[in-house]
């Protein structure tokens, strides 16, 4: 099968790799190492594995590995370290928004792109800015609420 060369950054780290055509970013990331990206359906429903590719989200399995050529894309483990999180990071936990925690590193991804957009979404444009984002644990209002908080604190 034919193989294909891809030179990308993952979290401003250079990649460089070989896929064919049909594998999906999301194969790609997992692959390489990068398992915080989920899989959580494969069919664009449920955002699990929301990446941020030159600074707007897409979900890794709706594009394919070979369409990351020259981009920069951020994965959750872009956002801080264990040591250092992203105030997004830190809220989520303050405020009770992970539970089983399987959607969160792509709804902190959208937050993320949202706040950048964004820096003072109201209730309504979270819940858009977050509308492809499944979490069958929280009921969002948490959520909604670790980025507002955020928005708060980046003022
Ligand atoms: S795994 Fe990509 S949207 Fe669900
Ligand atoms: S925290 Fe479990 S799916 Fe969102």
């Amino acid at each position: 099968m034919r193989l294909y060369p891809i030179q990308c950054k993952v979290n401003g780290e250079k990649v460089q790799a070989e896929f064919p055509a049909h594998v999906t970013l999301l194969d790609a990331l997992r692959e390489l190492g990068f398992l915080e990206v989920k899989n959580g359906c494969e069919k664009g429903d449920c955002g699990s594995c929301t990446v941020i590719m030159d600074g707007r989200t897409v979900n890794a399995c709706r594009v394919l590995a070979v369409q990351a050529e020259g981009r920069e894309i951020t994965t959750v483990r872009g956002l801080g370290t264990e040591d250092d999180l992203h105030p997004l990071q830190r809220n989520f936990v303050e405020k009770g928004a992970v539970q089983c925690g399987f959607c969160t590193p792509g709804m902190l991804l959208s937050a993320k792109a949202l706040l950048d957009e964004n820096p003072h979404p109201g209730r309504e444009e979270i819940n858009e800015g977050i509308s492809g984002n499944l979490c069958r644990c929280t009921g969002y209002t948490r959520i909604a609420e670790a980025i507002e908080a955020t928005a708060k604190e980046m003022e």
